[in-house]
């Protein structure tokens, strides 16, 4: 089938190199000329595991481009794949959407087009978005009468591992409220939901992947599951934090408290790290814009607001630990091992490491980081915060009155943790993601502490 997506951030590049390589037709449309330019030459602006080697394995089914009047006409399926950022209200920013929306309008022509909202969208944007394409169609000079549908279609792809979730995702959501666009929707994951197109040799099929369940419902249903999905994951990882600092008080040991209720088969394992909490493009700004869309139906939502609260009081409780140990912030030297908002990616949007840094340069503490990936996008998106970035982990300990493990990079697991301790002027760690072996950096003297 012949595809266009618009949109070549984290969600659209994906799709389009998944939809490629399983055998589509597919345009990548993006405003942002430089990134096409980019693109076309084999550069990618996300660091995505494997994307490189699909992208390139799908190239004679990939083209970029950023005119609509190439892209769309003649597309069966459009992707709006654009990003909806939070306003400072919570409620999500889609002038991005719109003017994707207005644009797919006026190019479409007249054979049946499904729209699909991809983009993570308020509860009701389907059918804004189509009064939108009815509009910007309406007023068309060609005389061609646009016949098209739009459907929602969430994506559930977690930052590095993106293509598995892609390839091989727990399942598929496809709303719309005609039929029809469901069935062009089905046509086109088809090869996923049988699960027989050649997997990938750098990314083989699960052995206990044959079929992918496809949930075909109405358009707010499907708009409310990808909501309702990330505030229940948010929910889940801000419990376990909540009785994590409750273990704290008692002597427990969260880890093995996660892992007691995690063989419930009812609760499950996932999800229920302790730690400093979720960051990412999608908890924060989710959970922001469901407490939005239900205020405005006079709803409040106190369990996920409660999660939002718990999530914001992690970070501070980083500096709470600090202070106690160092009894003095100002004027110290305090590491972060780990930029990124979580491993195998370079995404720091709503990162932990951020915000923890900007409130210890608030305290007048000097600030040292390190990222295995990230360290290029912090020094071009976050340089005016006056962190300083070490090219390797010993750098970073080097004169160090303490250590925060912020992003579990396997990178840090493995570290010469007595070569650390002898850099460190103050021998203390403090593992914000209980992903250190507390014995190893114990036996190399030095003060272990995690937040649970
Ligand atoms: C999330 C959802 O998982 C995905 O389905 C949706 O499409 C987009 O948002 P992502 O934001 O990429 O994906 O990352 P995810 O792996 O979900 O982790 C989100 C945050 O939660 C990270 O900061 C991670 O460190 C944190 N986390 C995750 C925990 O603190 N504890 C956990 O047990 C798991």
């Amino acid at each position: 089938m012949r595809v266009a997506i618009i949109g070549t951030g984290y969600v659209g590049l994906t799709t389009g190199a998944c939809l490629a390589f399983i055998g589509h037709t597919v345009s990548c449309l993006d405003t942002d000329e430089p990134k096409i330019r980019a693109l076309k030459s084999g550069q990618i602006p996300i660091y995505e595991p494997d994307l490189e080697d699909l992208l390139e394995d799908a190239r004679p089914n990939l083209t970029f481009t950023s005119s609509y009047a190439e892209a769309i006409p003649g597309a069966e399926v459009v992707f709006i794949a654009v990003g909806t950022p939070p306003t400072p209200s919570g409620a999500p920013n889609l002038e991005y959407l719109s003017q994707a929306a207005r644009c797919i309008g006026q190019h479409i022509n007249g054979d049946f087009t499904v729209v699909v909202n991809k983009s993570t969208v308020p509860i009701g944007s389907g059918n804004w978005v189509g009064s939108l394409l009815r509009e910007s169609s309406e007023h068309r000079t060609d005389g061609v009468i646009p016949d098209f549908a739009v459907a929602s279609n969430p994506e559930f792809l977690r930052e590095g591992t993106a293509l598995h979730d892609s390839l091989y995702p727990d399942r598929i959501v496809i709303g719309a409220d005609e039929q029809r666009a469901l069935e062009v929707l089905y046509s086109l994951y088809r090869p996923i939901v049988d699960q027989t197109f050649q997997a990938p040799t750098f990314l083989p099929r699960p052995e206990s992947m044959f079929a992918v369940p496809l949930v075909s419902t109405d358009l707010a249903s499907a708009e409310l599951i990808k909501y309702a999905a990330n505030a229940f994951l948010a929910l889940k990882i801000s419990f376990v934090n909540e009785i994590g600092h409750l273990a704290e008080c008692v002597g427990a040991n969260i880890s093995e408290v996660a892992r007691g209720i995690g063989l419930d088969s009812r609760i499950g394992p996932r999800f229920l790290n302790a730690g400093i909490g979720w960051g990412g493009s999608c908890f924060g700004k989710d959970t922001a814009a469901l407490i939005a869309t239900a205020g405005e139906y006079g709803l409040h939502m106190p369990i996920v607001e409660a999660a939002k609260i718990i999530n914001s009081r992690q970070r501070d409780r980083v500096v709470e630990k600090l202070l106690r140990e160092l009894k003095i912030l100002k004027g110290r030297t305090i590491g972060l091992l780990g930029l990124a908002f979580k491993p195998n990616t370079d995404d720091l949007r709503e990162a932990p490491a951020i915000e923890i840094a900007q409130k210890l340069i608030d305290r007048g503490v000097r600030v040292k980081a390190h990222d295995p990936i990230a360290l290029e996008r912090f020094e071009s998106e976050h340089r005016s915060m006056g962190v300083h970035l070490c090219t390797s982990p010993l750098e970073v300990a080097d004169g160090c009155d303490a250590l925060v493990l912020v992003t579990e990079w396997n990178d840090y697991r493995d570290l010469d943790w007595d070569l650390v301790a002898k850099k460190m002027r103050n021998a203390f760690v403090l593992d914000g993601r209980h992903a250190l072996d507390a014995d190893k950096l114990s036996r190399a003297g030095i003060h272990y502490v995690t937040i649970s």
